[in-house]
């Protein structure tokens, strides 16, 4: 075990609450893309046009259609280690664990993980962009065209955060809570440049938690953290699993 590791170790098993915050890297060994990395979505797609209300009232087919191919894809994909990690951690009950993701894959569920904040919605379920009555009919996966709702005729949207929106209050409510309280705080799978969620390490951090980074790759909080481990979600999480339950 590295020295990292085993600091990380001893603190997990003497805290009582513990915050994991995640982003897209999560998801990335489940062969679904990220938004920021070189082959990322924002590096092919505008942002702008997609992923805000302006985007959606300009070109609405557009915007449905490819949020339509993005839930295809999420749907052929399984969670994948990082994530049944995770969801063995908080099946351990050894502290209180918060999960807060800003993914909206719908993954960290389908591996077992309950209690989940999203932050960022969901893209599987939809809502009236007009009425905002939640929109529950089954849609064919091969039907990209736009649907309406069967209240007021408005059109359907993911319930998904644009660029822009307010973040669920709850959720966001219950993010900082966590923050708040805990003894250590993972920051998995995200590049923190979006907020509000990329305050909550900060907000820890100044709460004394231990604040640990996992991702390959350095991001604007790695010099703030106490520590960085320099792999994928899916490579350490079942380490640090394996470790937790070697402990009493
Ligand atoms: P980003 O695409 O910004 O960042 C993904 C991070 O994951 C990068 O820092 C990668 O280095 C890292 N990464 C890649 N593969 C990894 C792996 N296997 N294990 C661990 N880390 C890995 O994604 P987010 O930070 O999630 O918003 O982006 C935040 C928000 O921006 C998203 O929720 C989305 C987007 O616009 C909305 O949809 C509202």
């Amino acid at each position: 075990m590295t020295d990292d590791l085993g600091i990380l170790i001893n603190r997990l098993s003497e805290a009582k609450n513990v915050v994991a915050l995640t982003g897209a890297g999560v998801s990335a060994e489940s062969g679904i893309k990220t938004f920021r990395d070189p082959d990322g979505l924002w590096s092919k797609f505008n942002p702008m046009e997609l992923a805000s209300v302006e985007g959606f009232m300009k070109n609405s087919d557009l915007v449905w259609s490819w949020y339509r191919h993005r839930v295809d894809v999420i749907n052929n994909s399984q969670p994948n280690a990082g994530h049944y990690a995770l969801a063995e951690i908080q099946k351990l009950n050894k502290f209180e664990f918060t999960l807060i993701t800003q993914n909206v894959d719908g993954l960290h569920q389908k591996s077992g993980s309950y209690d989940v904040v999203e932050l960022h919605g969901s893209i599987i379920r939809n809502k009236c962009f007009d009425c905002n009555e939640e929109f529950i009919d089954e849609i064919d996966s091969n039907d990209v065209n736009l649907q309406r709702c069967g209240y007021c005729s408005g059109k359907i949207r993911p319930d998904v955060v644009w660029f822009g929106e307010m973040l669920p209050r709850n959720a966001i409510l219950k993010a900082e809570n966590a923050a708040i309280n805990s003894d250590v705080f993972f920051s998995i799978g995200t590049s923190a440049e979006v907020f509000p969620a990329a305050d909550l390490p900060i907000i820890s951090k100044n709460r004394g938690s231990l604040v640990v980074e996992i991702n390959p790759n350095r991001t604007r909080i790695s010099d703030l953290v106490d520590i960085y481990l320099p792999y994928t979600s899916a490579e350490i999480l079942p380490i640090i699993l394996n470790e937790l339950k070697g402990i009493n």
